[in-house]
């Protein structure tokens, strides 16, 4: 009986760490971007000209398969815009330089179609969100 006693405040600090735990991984979901939302938001804002998925086929843009990872400009038989390949020559996508060109495209390639008749997404969770959804799509 004693030992139940003994035992609650042990208890409680086991679910104060948990409950630690479960914060600092919930911020890091934050941080990182939630996959589920980034899906929805592809399909609203990007899905309109890029495909991904099994069979993706370019539409206005290439497909994004495993994009985060590949070279910029890589897709086969893709007809880049010359200022998109002048200025993602050498370049790999990743998280990093994946965020300012759906930010802002035509800050970075104001003659590429994406620029011209798109946006671009002002709201950094929601790139964010973006970016954890293409990195769940293998190539
Ligand atoms: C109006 C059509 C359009 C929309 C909408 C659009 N894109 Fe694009 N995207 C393009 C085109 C076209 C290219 C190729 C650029 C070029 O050649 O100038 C491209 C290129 C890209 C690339 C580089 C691909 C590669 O092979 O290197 C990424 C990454 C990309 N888009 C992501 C996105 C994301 C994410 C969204 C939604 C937030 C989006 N795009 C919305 C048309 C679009």
């Amino acid at each position: 009986m004693r030992r139940l006693v003994l035992d609650r405040p042990a208890l409680s600090t086991v679910a104060l760490l948990l409950a630690s735990v479960l914060l600092a991984s919930a911020g890091q979901a934050l941080a990182e971007g939630n996959a589920a939302k980034g899906k929805a938001a592809f399909a609203a804002k990007c899905a309109l000209c890029h495909q991904v998925g099994e069979g993706a086929m370019p539409l206005i843009g290439p497909p994004l398969n495993g994009i985060v990872g590949q070279k910029a400009g890589a897709f086969p038989g893709f007809a880049y815009t010359p200022g998109f390949k002048e200025n993602f020559a050498d370049t790999t996508w990743s998280d990093k330089n994946i965020d300012p060109w759906i930010a802002d495209p035509k800050a970075l390639v104001p003659t590429s179609p994406m620029a011209l008749a798109f946006a671009g997404i002002p709201e950094a969770g929601e790139r964010a969100d973006i970016i954890a959804y293409l990195k769940t799509i293998p190539k």
